[in-house]
């Protein structure tokens, strides 16, 4: 296998659903900041066989809970002076706006044009969110 080098400082976002680091890396902008980024893709793992990893060597404090959405298995690192201070496990954000759409075919957002809805989440462990406009619930896809 290739030598996949540690990082010095930064943060690594790790057991990513193989195939699914790159959507990751374009719904976190990554490509828009101007520290060293690497997608890994198909990296041998023990609990899954393959998976896929983004590390970003980094000073920023960015913000993942969005991440949780993609997929809540992923495990979050930070890394300081090459070794791994925190991890973090992710929980699903409280609000979510411009990203998720409303399944109620009765919902106003299916004839009107809106572009940002916003979700409440109402149910945790069903992964459930609430449309702000017509109260229905929609569950996020397990990946
Ligand atoms: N990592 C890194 N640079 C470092 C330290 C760790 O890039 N200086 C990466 C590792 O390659 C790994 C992730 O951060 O992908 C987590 O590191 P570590 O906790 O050492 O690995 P595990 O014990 O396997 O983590 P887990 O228990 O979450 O599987
Ligand atoms: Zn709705």
């Amino acid at each position: 296998m290739i030598n996949v080098s540690k990082i010095k400082k930064g943060i690594v976002i790790d057991h990513i659903a193989a195939g699914h680091g790159y959507e990751m890396f374009k719904q976190l902008h990554l490509d828009e900041i101007e520290d060293v980024v690497l997608l890994l893709r198909n990296v041998p793992s023990h609990k899954k066989g393959k998976k896929d990893v983004i590390k970003i060597e980094t000073d920023l404090d960015l913000d993942f809970t969005i991440l949780g959405l993609v997929d809540p298995h992923i495990t979050v690192n930070y890394i300081e002076n090459g070794e791994k201070v925190k991890k973090e496990k992710l929980t699903l954000p409280k609000k979510v706006t411009g990203i998720l759409q409303c399944k109620n075919p009765r919902c106003i957002t299916q004839f009107e044009k809106v572009d940002e809805i916003t979700f409440y989440l109402a149910n945790e462990e069903k992964r459930e969110y609430r449309c702000e406009y017509c109260d229905s619930r929609t569950k996020l896809v397990e990946k």
